[in-house]
């Protein structure tokens, strides 16, 4: 397996959405990431994948700074997120962003336009109320929802209606930048699949880069462009998903040659557009397929 070298070799390379360097993290005298990089280019549909515990959600909390790395760098559309801006310092960089969190988060005695209203609020208090409730209705339409579902709360509403209806806030200030925490665990396999979709869609209309944690081995096959592998405290690498096929090593093979991952890949259309370089992994001539019926992260 060869390391990563997240900015090697690529042109989407020089002006990353996100650029992590060296980052560790602990708690506890525990390390869950150590001597960690990632590029996130512009434009691309990231999928993050690793078993339970190995640190998604700590990565996705470090890069949007709720999280303090013990070590390295970590920088979000050009600039160091604890750095002022120098040319406009009064701006904001978590306004360029928007986040969905594991499980969602709505305020649950706040009505989803409301929820919606929330960042609108913080970031643009001169907005006249008004405005801030036209322009979260408009966002909760975006998500797909019924323009009714902005009067409703989310316990009124069903686990997908839910997931819209976070998207919607997370998209409240015209993101660059999606971070997506596991966002069809827990849908059914149409809603999963209708919600893929949103994305993907979003993505292309809205210009989004998203950064996308996931289990979910057909929405990795749908929408993603590349695909980042964390294990062993690092992204042991990043690549499309016929490139990580070839890689060796045992939770990548396991994962996306085990039974599962060849169902999911089974179950797309075959797509013939050549696929992006490829920036890490290792090529092995002939990956070892695995017998194991287990798939790690549930
Ligand atoms: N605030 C915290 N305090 C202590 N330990 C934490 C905290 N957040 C996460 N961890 C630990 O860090 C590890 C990685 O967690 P997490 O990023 O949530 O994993 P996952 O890959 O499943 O998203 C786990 O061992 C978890 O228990
Ligand atoms: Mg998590």
């Amino acid at each position: 397996m060869s390391k990563v070298s997240p900015s090697d070799g690529d042109p989407g390379d020089d002006n990353p959405a996100i650029d992590i360097e060296g980052l560790s993290n602990g708690f506890d005298g525990h390390l869950v990431h150590e001597n960690l990089s990632l590029t996130v280019r512009r434009g691309e549909i990231l999928g993050v994948v690793g078993g339970s515990g190995t640190g998604k959600s700590v990565l996705m909390r470090s890069i949007i700074g709720l999280q303090t790395p013990s070590a390295g760098t970590i920088r979000v559309l050009g600039r160091a997120v604890a750095e002022p801006d120098p040319d406009n310092p009064d701006s904001d960089i978590r306004s360029r962003w928007g986040v969905l969190f594991q499980g969602g988060a709505l305020f649950s005695t706040l009505t989803v336009g409301e929820n919606v209203v929330v960042p609108i609020k913080e970031f643009y208090p001169e907005i006249a109320p008004e405005l801030q409730r036209e322009i979260a209705g408009f966002k909760v339409m975006l998500s797909g929802l019924p323009p009714e579902a902005a009067v409703k709360f989310p316990s009124e509403l069903s686990g997908g209606m839910r997931k819209r209806a976070a998207l919607a806030r997370a998209l409240a200030l015209d993101p660059e930048l999606l971070f997506l925490d596991e966002p069809t665990a827990g849908l059914d396999p149409i809603g999963a699949a209708a919600f893929d979709s949103l994305i993907k869609e979003l993505h292309e209309t809205l210009g989004l880069t998203v950064f996308l944690i996931t289990h979910d081995l057909d929405t990795l096959h749908e929408i993603c462009d590349r695909v980042a592998v964390l294990a062993d405290r690092k992204v042991i690498a990043v690549g499309t998903i016929p490139e990580l096929m070839a890689s060796d090593h045992p939770w990548i093979q396991e994962y996306f040659n085990g039974p599962r991952g060849r169902a999911a890949q089974n179950s797309r259309p075959a797509v013939d557009t050549p696929a992006p370089p490829v920036e890490t992994v290792a090529k092995t001539a002939n990956p070892k397929p695995v017998d194991k019926p287990t798939q790690p992260d549930a």
